[in-house]
């Protein structure tokens, strides 16, 4: 959604612009070049790899900083790079494409792979087989059904703890397999590969990918110059709903009775939310990339 995202930032001549998933830098070389050559562009990115990558797409020096780090420690690590404000921010959440595509990362249900799916392995915290293998049935299912939207997360839980009593379940190609045991085959015939929903949920637990997020939105508002736009590319239900209420928080405009002569309630608005719909990629977008066609895009400006 590089158009959609270069539109709703509106980076120009001199921006400090702030992109915080990083990955291979693909939306970070656009907005660049568009902030060149007096702009400022900090990249942020937790997963090691995603950085070097990008810092072979990007001409790093004064006018383009690299930081790892996480998102939801946006004060400190803005604040350590003695960063004055922030014209823009760009958050695409989620997992990257090359995140997926290296095996051995351990995120994707094709291939086989230990099961890992930490974005930033050096620093510790548990992995998905810590999830698999130690949660108890019930907290298996809740995030199976939450973060996965998965309608049979209670088979697929019940199937994981009766296949890990017999042997701690260690490898992608053995869960994708129990899950294929659980759901039924008439449930399997169409739609996406039957380990997604599962797999996304274990990610986003191993990476407390929605623990961070209200945060870090919270933060970047406050790092915001007047003007400066926020725009954020969700890829599941459950993280757009909270994009969705941050912004409408954030816009919140007093809500005292229209007959009182001053407000009392003090609710005052901090953004404008630019995107009344959350905006989608279009087919083209789609064919082109079947991985855009949960994106959501929403925008708002710093009032
Ligand atoms: C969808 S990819 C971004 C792709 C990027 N926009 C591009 O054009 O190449 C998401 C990236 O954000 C990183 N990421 C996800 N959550 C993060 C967090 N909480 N803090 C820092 N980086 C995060 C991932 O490691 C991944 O590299």
């Amino acid at each position: 959604m590089l158009a959609e995202v270069l539109h709703h930032l509106s980076p120009h001549e001199g921006s400090i612009i702030v992109d915080c998933t990083l990955g291979g830098a693909g939306h970070a070389a656009e907005i660049a070049a568009l902030i060149a050559p007096t702009g400022l562009l900090v990249g942020i990115d937790q997963d090691d790899a995603a950085l070097a990558a990008a810092a072979d797409v990007l001409r790093l020096g004064q006018q383009t900083r690299l930081l790892k780090g996480n998102f939801g420690d946006l004060d400190a690590l803005l604040a350590g790079a003695n960063i004055p404000y922030v014209d823009g921010f760009l958050f695409d959440l989620g997992v990257s494409s090359p995140q997926l595509d290296f095996v051995e990362r351990g995120f994707s249900y094709h291939g086989n792979a230990p099961l890992d799916m930490r974005m930033d392995p050096a620093a510790g915290g548990i992995t998905a087989a810590d999830v698999v293998n130690s949660y108890q049935e019930s907290d298996l299912a809740r995030v199976i059904r939450e973060y996965g939207e998965e309608r049979w997360a209670t088979r697929i839980a019940a199937f994981i703890v009766a296949a890990r009593a017999r042997r701690p379940v260690t490898s992608t190609s053995e869960l994708v397999d129990i899950i294929k045991s659980a759901v039924p085959a008439a449930a399997r015939k169409d739609g996406p590969h039957p380990a997604r929903r599962t797999f996304q949920a274990l990610r986003i637990e191993v990476n407390r990918e929605l623990d961070v997020l209200e945060s870090a939105l919270d933060a970047a508002v406050r790092w915001l110059s007047p003007g400066g736009r926020i725009v954020v590319i969700s890829y599941h239900s459950l993280e757009d709903r909270a994009v969705k209420q941050a912004f409408a928080r954030l816009s919140q405009t007093c809500t005292c009775p229209p007959e009182l002569p001053v407000c009392v309630c003090g609710v005052k608005p901090v953004v404008r939310v630019l995107t009344r719909r959350a905006v989608t990629p279009t087919p083209e977008e789609v064919e082109r990339n079947p991985r855009a066609r949960s994106a959501k895009l929403r925008a708002a400006v710093k009032l």
